[in-house]
């Protein structure tokens, strides 16, 4: 069999698939009209479907064919849509939803839209949002608090794959306070502590999570076993606690401020205390290079992918020294650190 070489047309056709941007904002416009969930709830004609969205009825057909080719709709019979699987992904607005992170109208599109931040980012090493919407990322959801609940939904949802592996893998018995250090809206420290009925926890965290993770803990009767604290994790952390959590963090931030991070967490945790490490450590399919993780992180917050090696040299920067380290499911790792050599 010959093969035939690759012409300079099967280039550029290439380069149009690497470059193209009007199908992924075809998908977010049918996702901010609510298309697929109208189409989900039984709205399928088009004249139908154009009323509800409030649309041009000819340019939603438009719309709705080139998606139709793309294997998001079909249609059958003319002017009548269905959804394919891919199209009821669509559908899907909990936490971590591809409905709610399409949508042009929520934090998913202004966090989609810092991509145009990357040559800035590149230039300097430092994040790009702030050049593209002029508030860093944490200020940015300080200033939209549907934004920073969204946020914190979606953090939740990733905890909930965390969160009990942390609590089972960690000798907790060996603990009497733990520092959530970043905490978010609490999900991490709920399962810890609820899983472990002797311990006490702080959570550390900006002051919208705080308040949200104050509700969670008063709903699940850990009141009185739980502080919340608005606070920095660049200035000093409450002292004295047995462990301090630092949960998908360090991820956020550069080299520099992530042995900030962690030092004050070694002065906080002082000669006896221990400083946990929780990450979401590369491994495939999730490594740098095959997926944007990496280069998501530093345009948004100007931060990295770190493997076992790399925290252990920020650690040591921060003073610390690695003891003991846990492997849970799909690249979920805790790396424990304690003072000195
Ligand atoms: C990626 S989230 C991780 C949340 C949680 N630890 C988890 O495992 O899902 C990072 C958290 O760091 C918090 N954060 C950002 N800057 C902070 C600061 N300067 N001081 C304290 N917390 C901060 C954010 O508000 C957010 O809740």
């Amino acid at each position: 069999m010959v093969i035939d070489a690759p012409t300079e047309a099967d280039a550029a056709e290439r380069l149009d698939r690497l470059t193209d941007l009007a199908t992924p904002f075809a998908v977010r416009t049918v996702v901010t009209l609510r298309v697929p969930d109208r189409i989900a709830a039984g709205v399928t004609r088009l004249d139908e479907l154009a009323e509800a969205c409030d649309a041009d009825a000819a340019a939603l057909g438009r719309l709705l064919r080139y998606l139709s080719h793309r294997g998001v709709f079909v249609e059958e019979p003319p002017d009548v849509f269905e959804l394919t699987d891919v199209g009821e992904l669509l559908c899907d607005r909990d936490g971590g939803g591809h409905g709610a992170h399409l949508d042009l109208g929520g934090l998913g599109a202004r966090m989609d839209r810092a991509w145009a931040g990357l040559p800035h980012a590149i230039r300097t090493g430092g994040p790009g949002y702030g050049a593209v919407h002029g508030h860093d990322f944490w200020a940015d959801l300080d200033r939209h608090p549907d934004d920073r609940a969204y946020f914190d939904a979606l953090m939740l949802s990733q905890q909930r794959f965390t969160a009990p592996q942390v609590a089972s893998l960690y000798p907790w018995h060996e603990v009497g306070h733990v520092v959530d250090v970043g905490g978010g809206s609490g999900g991490l420290l709920r399962e810890v502590l609820g899983a472990h009925r002797h311990l006490r926890g702080t959570l550390v965290d900006r002051n919208e999570p705080v308040a949200t993770a104050a509700r969670t803990f008063a709903e699940h009767g850990l009141a009185d076993r739980t502080e919340v604290v608005v606070g920095d994790f660049f200035a000093p952390l409450p002292a004295g606690a047995d462990v301090y959590v630092v949960s998908r963090a360090l991820t956020d931030w550069s080299d520099a401020h992530a042995t900030t991070i962690l030092r004050r967490c070694a002065e906080a945790a002082g000669d006896t205390g221990r400083v946990l490490v929780v990450e979401v450590l590369p491994t495939v399919p999730h490594v740098p290079h095959l997926s944007s993780y990496d280069l998501q992180m530093l345009v948004l917050v100007g931060g990295r992918e770190r493997g076992v090696t790399e925290h252990a040299a920020l650690a040591a920067a921060a003073g610390l020294t690695p003891r003991r380290t846990y492997h849970g499911e799909d690249g979920l790792t805790l790396m424990e650190f304690g003072a000195g050599g």
